[in-house]
């Protein structure tokens, strides 16, 4: 296992697999690794001769600092977690912004035709702006063959895909699926941050979005989008944020479905100060 913090020490190492012609998996991460990150390592080591993991809580893609400050760190776990997979895994987990953005730390303004406007990025601003500057900076420090985003970000993972078009980097952009507890809560870091209620109640999340893909063929994207406000405004612990039927496409929200199109459900809700988000195929 080599855990680098610096630029340089990584470039260096990186710069030998590439003389040496080896595949690499890249896996960008902001730590507090669980089963879904480590599902995405996994699918990384399947794929290529050696895989390379970042840990960087990345100070500009959040709006909200107080979620920044309670972000959980638990390097020495995740690296523990990682060594289980596998000894050869490469870390990068960077001791300084500095070592990622080098002087300039401000955020790259992109245009992601739009689909940095719905959602995540009209709650967050500047959110994707700070996502595409970072992953724009690692991809160019690890120059990935392939690099791996789980649909649990499904908003992220459309911009990522977008972001390598405008940048023009070759990296080949893998969505890998969510991975859920067995009540169906997808895996998050904040879930960390979830008292014993709040935990008993985020599986409704999941719950209500099963709900709406079995109503999709039947109802009115207008009564399941009332429906699930009810369900919410029933639930004492929970706060609906957004929720949103959109084409997968420019995930525009849709008032009426139209034939040969594919579209997902979106949805954000507090628990108490933790914001959660999760999102389900519906045809
Ligand atoms: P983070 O939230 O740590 O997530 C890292 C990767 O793990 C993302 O691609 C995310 O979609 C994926 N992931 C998280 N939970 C998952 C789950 N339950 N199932 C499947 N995949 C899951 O996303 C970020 O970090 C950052 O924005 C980052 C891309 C690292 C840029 O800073």
């Amino acid at each position: 296992m080599r855990v680098h913090e610096k630029r340089l020490d990584i470039e260096k190492d990186v710069a030998d697999l590439h003389k040496q012609n080896k595949t690499i998996g890249f896996v960008p991460t902001m730590g507090a690794l669980h089963d879904g990150h480590l599902a995405l390592v996994q699918r990384a080591i399947n794929q290529n001769q050696v895989v390379v993991v970042s840990i960087f809580v990345n100070p500009n893609q959040f709006n909200n600092s107080e979620d920044l400050v309670n972000y959980p760190r638990t390097l020495d776990a995740d690296i523990k977690l990682l060594s289980k997979l596998s000894k050869d895994i490469i870390v990068f987990a960077p001791g300084d912004p500095i070592e990622v953005y080098g002087n300039n730390l401000d955020s790259i303004s992109y245009d992601f035709e739009g689909l940095e406007n719905e959602m995540e990025g009209k709650f967050r601003p500047g959110h994707f702006d700070g996502v595409g500057t970072v992953l724009k900076h690692f991809f160019t420090i690890v120059s990935p063959t392939r690099a791996y985003f789980g649909e649990k970000d499904f908003q992220q993972l459309q911009i990522v895909k977008k972001l390598v078009e405008i940048e023009k980097m070759s990296v080949e952009i893998v969505g890998c699926p969510i991975y859920r507890e067995e009540s169906g809560l997808a895996l998050s870091s904040r879930n960390k941050r979830l008292n014993k209620t709040q935990l008993q109640e985020a599986p409704l999340i999941y719950k209500t979005l099963q709900q709406v893909k079995n109503d999709f063929g039947t109802k009115s994207v207008l009564s399941l989008t009332a429906w699930i406000s009810k369900q919410f405004e029933a639930n004492e612990t929970l706060e609906l944020e957004y929720f949103q039927i959109a084409k997968i496409s420019d995930l525009k929200s849709i008032q009426r479905k139209q034939k040969n199109t594919k579209y997902r459900a979106f949805i954000a809700v507090f628990a108490g100060e933790v914001r959660l988000i999760d999102n389900i195929a519906l045809n």
